[in-house]
């Protein structure tokens, strides 16, 4: 049997990549920082997973003492650890390059056969962002390091479309620029299949997105739709945007640096090849129902 060691399995991605791996049969360590996250249904609808996981590590991958060991007769790495969530006290290239180094070392330590890595789609073009430059410094580094690796380029994930629904469902969506820039963004199960799915290949990088191209119009009236509601969308000037966001520089980097993260998102095509079936229409569906909200 194969021994994997996921890397961020609280996550979005990361729970429905354990999930994928234990399908295929695989022995599943999972690194973590709070193992309550395991057994809970996340925000998002991605599955718990307890009872997917044969051995808990608990760690932190910005303290390299807690992870010595971590890849020992490990077959294959995974990680999808990065920053997602502004409020930290932690960087960007503390987390997602920093982090991730500490998890490469240990990987070489212990002569694992493959390193799989969740960076983002285009992300060559937009390293001036700092987090993802941050992850490009890491892509580089694995790279180089002799391992055998894949990087996964996807698109936006269901998760973050949530927002959208989030908005339509206060009364009025915001967005960036004119809403016309395109996108095809990919449920967590789908793009778990296309990562394990890299294991048996020998490729380097995939770039994936789901299976339907939108306008970011078309999401807003998509979530106004779902709940019945006359969509009230406001454009908002990406010149607007990133003039009002210029104290945050000084203030919070991190908030700094997704808001950028968006509005280069919202305003440029990120259009990756196709993959699985799920549609944002059936995920905010679901995702009302586990609310509780009538559709
Ligand atoms: N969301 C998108 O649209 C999108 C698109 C393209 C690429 N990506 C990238 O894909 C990756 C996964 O995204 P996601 O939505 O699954 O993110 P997520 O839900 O925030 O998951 C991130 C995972 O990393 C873990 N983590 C963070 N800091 C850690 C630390 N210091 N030590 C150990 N674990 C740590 C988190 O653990 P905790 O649960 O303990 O916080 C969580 O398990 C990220 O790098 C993201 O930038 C996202």
């Amino acid at each position: 049997m194969k021994k994997v060691l996921i890397a961020g399995a609280t996550g979005y991605l990361g729970k429905y990549v354990v999930k994928e791996f234990k399908k295929r049969e695989y022995w599943v360590r999972a690194l973590v920082r709070n193992p309550d996250k395991l057994s809970e249904t996340g925000p998002f609808l991605e599955p718990k997973i307890d009872t997917f996981v044969d051995d808990v590590w608990i760690g932190d991958v910005t303290k390299p003492e807690t992870l010595s060991g971590l890849c020992e007769d490990i077959d294959i790495v995974f990680s999808s650890v990065g920053l997602t969530r502004p409020g930290e006290r932690v960087t960007f290239m503390d987390v997602d390059y920093k982090g991730n180094r500490n998890i490469l070392f240990e990987a070489i330590k212990s002569s694992t056969d493959k390193f799989i890595f969740i960076s983002v789609y285009r992300a060559r073009d937009f390293t001036f962002i700092e987090g993802i430059k941050a992850k490009e410094m890491f892509v580089d580094e694995l790279i180089s390091s002799g391992l055998k690796y894949t990087i996964i380029r996807p698109t936006g994930f269901f998760s973050d479309m949530t927002q959208f629904l989030d908005m339509a469902l206060k009364g009025r969506v915001y967005l960036i620029g004119d809403g016309e820039n395109r996108m095809n963004p990919i449920h967590g199960a789908d793009l778990a299949k296309v990562c394990v799915d890299s294991v048996d290949q020998d490729v380097e990088e995939v770039s994936v997105g789901g299976p339907e191209i939108l306008k970011y119009i078309d999401i807003a009236r998509l979530a106004f739709n779902i709940i019945g509601e006359k969509p009230k969308i406001m454009r908002v000037p990406k010149k607007l945007v990133e003039l009002s966001t210029i104290p945050l520089k000084i203030f919070s980097r991190n908030y700094y640096t997704l808001i950028k993260f968006f509005v280069t998102a919202m305003t440029n095509d990120f259009i990756a090849p196709c993959r699985g079936k799920h549609r944002l229409k059936d995920y905010y569906k679901e995702l009302l129902r586990m609310r509780g909200i009538k559709v």
